[in-house]
């Protein structure tokens, strides 16, 4: 992390303006704080994105959080709506409004974790596949180097490589979320724990849709039951009847992604605030 933070460091002297990109889903457990430290005073347009994906009201909750920050314009975005994205370039030009001129570029940084959508918001900025780098924490090529520069209407240069970040795990939550949502690598964790951690939660903020989508007549008071439910409905059982948990557990992170349960968002500012501030007392 130090690496990547050093040479994302050094580019930034040739950077106006800094592109964040987040987990629409996960605003604060996808965000890095190291940008803020990084960027200075340099302009910060957030990116939540993954919309698509997103509960709608959260999501707006969310770009009013952010907007209150200095320096910071936060904006909703998908891949299924392109449109969006190509605004992009004149919001640039909006929060620089003495650059992005015939004579002054304006250059533009991607950061951002891994899996949160840089790459293809590159890619549909620069309207054709480029290729992905790796998702080691890295590793920026300066704005400036032609061969590394893609270039936007209005005088706006990008740079066809994200600087990369690791996720700041601050808490258990944090982690169990990442997961949940896939940023962290299916190997690193344990299914049933995280599936148990999303089966709370459900259950809590969205209790509707699970009974919906799993045909219950009520929805279950525990993670464990909804898990239970899940594997009995799909009859996931071993030898014995047990109910198998492992795939129960599958099933659920699958559905989670992949948007069978509707657009879901797993923090909102409020949560955040209260988890914050219960950490600072512990
Ligand atoms: P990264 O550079 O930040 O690591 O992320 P990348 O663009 O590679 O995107 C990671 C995954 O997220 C990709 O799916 C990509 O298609 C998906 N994605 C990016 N933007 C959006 C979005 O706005 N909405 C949704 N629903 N998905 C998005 P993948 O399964 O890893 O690859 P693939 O299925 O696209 O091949």
């Amino acid at each position: 992390m130090n690496k990547a933070r050093r040479i994302i460091k050094d580019t930034m002297s040739e950077v106006d303006l800094v592109i964040e990109v987040m987990d629409a889903r996960i605003p604060f457990s996808s965000e890095n704080p190291m940008v803020a430290e990084l960027r200075q005073h340099r302009p910060c347009i957030k990116i939540l994105n993954k919309s698509d994906l997103a509960d709608p009201e959260i999501t707006k909750k969310w770009l009013a959080h952010f907007d209150k920050e200095q320096d910071v314009k936060a904006q909703a975005l998908s891949v299924l709506d392109k449109s969006r994205t190509k605004n992009l370039p004149s919001l640039c030009r909006k929060m620089l409004p003495d650059r992005g001129t015939a004579v002054k570029t304006i250059r533009v940084m991607i950061m951002g974790i891994p899996n949160v959508g840089k790459s293809t918001l590159i890619n549909t900025l620069a309207g054709k596949t480029l290729a992905k780098v790796g998702d080691e924490p890295a590793v920026t090529k300066v704005v400036s180097s032609a061969q590394h520069r893609i270039q936007l209407e209005g005088n706006i240069v990008l740079s066809d490589t994200p600087g990369i970040l690791w996720p700041k795990i601050e808490n258990a939550n944090s982690s169990y979320r990442l997961a949940i949502t896939g940023a962290i690598k299916n190997t690193a964790f344990d299914f049933e724990d995280i599936a148990l951690f999303a089966a709370d939660y459900l259950i809590d903020a969205y209790s509707e849709r699970v009974i919906e989508r799993y045909k219950l007549k009520q929805c279950p008071e525990a993670g464990i039951d909804l898990l239970e439910a899940i594997g009995r409905r799909r009859g996931f059982l071993r030898a014995g009847g047990i109910i198998d948990l492992q795939r129960a557990s599958e099933i659920l992170i699958h559905e989670i992604r992949n948007g069978s349960l509707g657009a879901l968002s797993f923090e909102t500012p409020e949560m955040i605030a209260e988890e914050t501030a219960i950490n600072e007392v512990d």
